[in-house]
C-alpha cells in the first residue's frame, strides 16, 4: 500500500492526487483522499484506480491524506479502500500495514458501527473513544498506538485538529519538508516533485505536521530527526535506489516475511492460525494433498509437499498444473487440492482447480492477490501477504510461499496429532529465524557478485540438491535461464550418475545445496563427481568438510527444513549478478509475462 498527506498552505488536493499516482506501483486495487475542509471532512473512496475517482475540483482544503491500496484483510471493495473513518465522520485514517490484535479491538468496540472488513478501521473507532474523554488529537493517536500490535505507518486527519498526525511501526514512513508546507508518505517518491528535503520516521517515532512545522516524539519525547537531501530520481526512488526492481524485492525479503508470519504463529503452544475453516474431522480423513501450480510456485508446491508428508503424515505431491487431471483413483473427498499462485490469475492453475473441483474435491488456494481469481473459486484461500512483486522473476513471493506453506504443514500437522507440541515449538521457532537468516545473506552480497563475475561465462550451469534442496535447484536454474538467458538445469543430485553427467566439463559450473534438509553428506559424493570431471562448484553449506571440494563456498545459516530455503536467497543474487554482467533486462526478460492468462 501506499499512503501520502499534506498540510501547509496550498491546495491538499493536487499534492495527494499526483502523489497517489506516484505511488500506484506498490499496487493499486482501491484508492481514497480525506480532505479536511471548513466544514468537516470530505472523504472519497473506491475500488480501483486514482484516475477513476471523481474528486471535485473545486476543494480548496489544505490539509488531508490519501491511500492507494493493495489489499491484506478484506477484498478490495469500495468499503474497505482506505481512509477509514470513526462513527461519526470527525477522523479518518490510512494505514500501510498489518493491525494483528484487531479482532479483540474489534469487539472491545462492539457498540461502534464498522462499515468495511479491514483490520484498520478499529484505529479510527479507538481515536473516537479518546476524543470523546477529552484528548487532542496527537493524545488520542498517542493511546491508541499503546493499543496496536502489528506493523503499521498511519496517517490520521480529524476536524479537531488542523493538521496530521502519523506514526510508525515497521512500515517505511518519510517526511518531506516543503516551503509552504509538510507531507508524508510510505515512500519518497509520491512528492519528490515538492520537495526534496525529507526525514526518515523511525518506529516508535509519532510526527505532528501542524502550522508548516514538524514536530517528532518517541517515548513521549521530542526527538531530533536528521534530514536528509535525496539526490535520487524518481524512478530510482521507486526502486530504493536498487538499479532493479528484482534486486529491491530481494532485499524485501526479510520484512516481506515478517508479513507473511505476522499474528499467525502461537509459538509458546506450537500453534499456528491461517484463519482457514477447514474442520479437524475433515483434515483428520485426508488422504492426500496435492498442490497444482506453474513455474516457481510450481516449486513452492514441491518443496511444500515434502514438508505436509513429513510433518502431518499424509500423502502429498505437486503437480506442474498444466499436466494435471484429477484421477489415478483419488478419493474426491479425501483429496484436498491446493492451487500455488502468486498472482491469483494463472489460468493453467484456474484450469487445474476447476478440474478438480469438477471431480469433487475441496481446495485451499494460496496466492499473494486479494480478490484474485483463484481467492473467488477456491473453497479457502491463505494469503502469503509479500507485497506487489514487479520483476517478472518471482523471488519474495517464493519464499514467502514456502513460508506460509510451512504454517499450513504444521496446522495440518497438528490438527491431525502428528506433531508433538515440542516438535511444532521447534519447527515454528526456525519459521520465527526467516526473516533474520536471510537478512544474514543478503548481507553477503559482495561474495555472490564475486561468484558471478568469476563464473558468468560458463556454458552451462547445473543446479543440484536432494530433499528439500531439489525444488530449490530447480528454482536456482529457473532465476538463472529466465534472468540470464544461459543455459541451466536443475537435478535431483542423486541423478547426475544417471545421465546428465555426460554434460559435465570444466565450462559448466555447478552449484549444490549441501544444507540442513537436503541430505548433504550424500549430496558431496557427487559434489565430488563433478569435481573430478574438472567443473567448479559453488555449494551453499555449513558443512566444514564440504569446503575442500568446493571452489566457492556460501556459508549457511542453519535453520532445519527451512536452511534450503535460505540457500534459495544465494541462487537468486548469483542468477542476478550474472544477468547484470551480461547486460540483460533483469526486471523484463525477452519472452516472459508477469502472470500469463492464457493456457
Ligand atoms: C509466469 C511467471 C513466473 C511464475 C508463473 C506462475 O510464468 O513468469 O514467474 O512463477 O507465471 O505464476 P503465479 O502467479 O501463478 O504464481
Amino acid at each position: 500500500c501506499g499512503i501520502i498527506g499534506y498540510a501547509g498552505e496550498d491546495r491538499a488536493l493536487p499534492v495527494l492526487r499526483t502523489g497517489l499516482e506516484n505511488l500506484e506501483y506498490r499496487g493499486y486495487d482501491s484508492v481514497g483522499v480525506a480532505l479536511r475542509g471548513h466544514e468537516g471532512l470530505r472523504l472519497f473512496k473506491q475500488a480501483g484506480r486514482i484516475k477513476d475517482l471523481s474528486l471535485p475540483e473545486d476543494d480548496d482544503s489544505v490539509v488531508g491524506i490519501g491511500h492507494t491500496r493493495w489489499s491484506t484483510h478484506g477484498e478490495p471493495t469500495d468499503a474497505n479502500a482506505h481512509p477509514h473513518t470513526d462513527c461519526t465522520g470527525t477522523v479518518a485514517v490510512v494505514h500501510n500495514g498489518i493491525i494483528e490484535n484487531y479482532d479483540s479491538l474489534r469487539e472491545e468496540l462492539s457498540d461502534h458501527p464498522f462499515t468495511s472488513e479491514t483490520d484498520t478501521e478499529v484505529v479510527p473507532h479507538l481515536i473516537e473513544e479518546y476524543l470523546a474523554e477529552g484528548d487532542d488529537l496527537p493524545t488520542a493517536v498517542d493511546r491508541t498506538l499503546e493499543r496496536l500490535e502489528g506493523t503499521f505507518a498511519l496517517g490520521i486527519v480529524s476536524t479537531e485538529f488542523d493538521g496530521i498526525v502519523a506514526a510508525r511501526q515497521d512500515s517505511p514512513l518519510v517526511i518531506g519538508h516543503g516551503e509552504r508546507g509538510a507531507f508524508i508518505a510510505s515512500d519518497v517518491t509520491a512528492f519528490l516533485e515538492h520537495t526534496r528535503e525529507v526525514t526518515y520516521v523511525e518506529d516508535g517515532d509519532v510526527a505532528v505536521l501542524s502550522n508548516g512545522g514538524v514536530e517528532i516524539r518517541n517515548g513521549g519525547e521530542v526527538v531530533e530527526r536528521p534530514r536528509e537531501h535525496v539526490e535520487w530520481e524518481a524512478e530510482a526512488a521507486e526502486k530504493s535506489g536498487y538499479e532493479h526492481y528484482m534486486l529491491k524485492e530481494i532485499h524485501e525479503q526479510p520484512t516481506a516475511l515478517r508479513q507473511t508470519l505476522s499474528g499467525r504463529i502461537d509459538e509458546l503452544n506450537g500453534e499456528v492460525d491461517l484463519d482457514i475453516d477447514l474442520p479437524k474431522e475433515y483434515l483428520n480423513s485426508l488422504e492426500e494433498v496435492t498442490f497444482v501450480a506453474c513455474g516457481t510456485s510450481y516449486h513452492a508446491g514441491l518443496y511444500a509437499a515434502q514438508l505436509v508428508e513429513s510433518l502431518a503424515d499424509v500423502r502429498a505431491s505437486a503437480e506442474i498444473a498444466s499436466e494435471y487431471e484429477f484421477d489415478g483413483g483419488r478419493d474426491p473427498w479425501r483429496t484436498l487440492v491446493v492451487p500455488v499462485t502468486q498472482s491469483g490469475e494463472t489460468a493453467d492453475t484456474l484450469s487445474a482447480l476447476r478440474r478438480a473441483k469438477r471431480a469433487g474435491a475441496r481446495s485451499l488456494a494460496v496466492t499473494n492477490t486479494l480478490g484474485s481469481t483463484v481467492t473467488r473459486e477456491a473453497d479457502e484461500t491463505v494469503f502469503i501477504r509479500a507485497g506487489p512483486e514487479i520483476g517478472v522473476a518471482a523471488t519474495k513471493t517464493f519464499v514467502s510461499q514456502v513460508a506460509t506453506l510451512a504454517l499450513l504443514s504444521v496446522a495440518f500437522a497438528r490438527a491431525r496429532g502428528e506433531l508433538s507440541t515440542t516438535d511444532a515449538i521447534e519447527f515454528l521457532g526456525h519459521v520465527r529465524q526467516l526473516p533474520g537468516a536471510v537478512q544474514k545473506v543478503l548481507d553477503e552480497e559482495a561474495a555472490f557478485k564475486e561468484a558471478a563475475t568469476e563464473y558468468a561465462d560458463g556454458e552451462a550451469f547445473f543446479f543440484i540438491g536432494r530433499k528439500l534442496g531439489y525444488p530449490v535447484a530447480l528454482e536456482g536454474a529457473l532465476k538463472l535461464k529466465e534472468i540470464a538467458y544461459v543455459h541451466a538445469e536443475g537435478f535431483a543430485a542423486g541423478e547426475l550418475k544417471h545421465g546428465p553427467l555426460a554434460l559435465v566439463t570444466p565450462k559448466s559450473p555447478v552449484l549444490a545445496v549441501l544444507t540442513q534438509g537436503s541430505s548433504p553428506e550424500a549430496t558431496l559424493n557427487n559434489v565430488k563427481e563433478v569435481e573430478s570431471r574438472g567443473a567448479p562448484v559453488l555449494g551453499c553449506t555449513s558443512l566444514r568438510d564440504a569446503e575442500k571440494f568446493l571452489d566457492v563456498t556460501f556459508d549457511m545459516p542453519e535453520l532445519g527444513a527451512l536452511s534450503p530455503l535460505i540457500a534459495n536467497v544465494c541462487f537468486q543474487l548469483f542468477a542476478y549478478h550474472v544477468a547484470k554482467l551480461k547486460g540483460r533486462s533483469i526486471d523484463k526478460p525477452r519472452n516472459l509475462a508477469k502472470s500469463v492468462t492464457v493456457e
